[in-house]
């Protein structure tokens, strides 16, 4: 059976549209909230295609990218390629969240490290741990982790499509989420949801997480269209 990782490699067009403007709707939130500022040296775990990068041009001073899906980089890139304060990464699947330890040993600091809509598709609880201890070493003094789009339960999804949907007409993109929900159903990404599951976390998990990590953490105003996940940030 094939893993998390392995589907995001391959590079899967399914989400383009609705990803998009999910992505977008968080890059509003982060700068109207000032999570983000034109100051910001955001590293993004877990980039993707360069979404959240194409929408923050203009609105932070650096941006680095790493993800598991060469394509997916090789593509955020193309993006970005007239701003040469956006640079991207892949990382290995297997070792991507070792592989920030070489973002250290070339003296990189960020004050704002981003993981959106990413953990679900972890193992395991004790990966997300791993990641946030590799991003906390990664923080300049007083940084934070904004760690969003985090499932703590199953039970949200009908909300969740709801807002989609509502925002999908309001934006005129529903003709796009209607495809999308048609080849949803009958996609590799909800065959392996069924059968492998979503890694979910709880607030009380997360308040244990940020303990062993000597982080603060704070639940975050509601910055992505999934009105039934959290977004948390977690500060050094
Ligand atoms: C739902 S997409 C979100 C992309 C992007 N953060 C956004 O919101 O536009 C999930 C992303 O997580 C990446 N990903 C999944 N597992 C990963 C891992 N172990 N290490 C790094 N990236 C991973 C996938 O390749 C994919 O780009």
């Amino acid at each position: 059976m094939i893993s998390w990782g392995n589907y995001w490699q391959e590079n899967p067009k399914l989400f383009t549209t609705v990803m998009e403007k999910s992505t977008e709707y968080v890059a509003n939130k982060l700068t109207h909230n000032q999570l983000v500022t034109t100051n910001s040296q955001v590293l993004d775990f877990g980039c993707g295609p360069g979404y959240l990068a194409n929408a923050l041009k203009g609105r932070i001073a650096s941006y680095f990218g790493v993800d598991i899906s060469a394509q997916y980089i090789a593509t955020a890139k193309d993006k970005c390629r007239d701003h040469p304060n956006f640079q991207f990464k892949a990382f290995p699947l297997e070792e991507s969240i070792n592989s920030l330890s070489t973002l250290e040993l070339e003296g990189k600091k960020f004050d704002t490290i981003i993981i959106l809509s990413v953990v679900q598709y972890f193992e395991k609880q004790q990966d997300v741990l791993n990641l946030l201890e590799n991003c906390k070493r990664l923080l300049k003094s007083g940084g934070k982790i904004i760690l969003a789009d985090v499932i703590s339960d199953e039970k949200g999804l009908i909300k969740d499509i709801l807002a989609i949907l509502a925002h999908s007409i309001k934006n005129r993109y529903f003709f796009h989420f209607l495809k999308f929900m048609v080849v949803a159903k009958q996609s590799k990404y909800n065959q392996l949801r069924k059968s492998k599951k979503l890694l979910t976390i709880s607030q009380t998990e997360m308040r244990s997480f940020a303990k062993q990590l000597q982080l603060e953490l704070d639940i975050l105003p509601t910055i992505t269209m999934q009105r039934s996940r959290i977004s948390y940030c977690l500060v050094s």
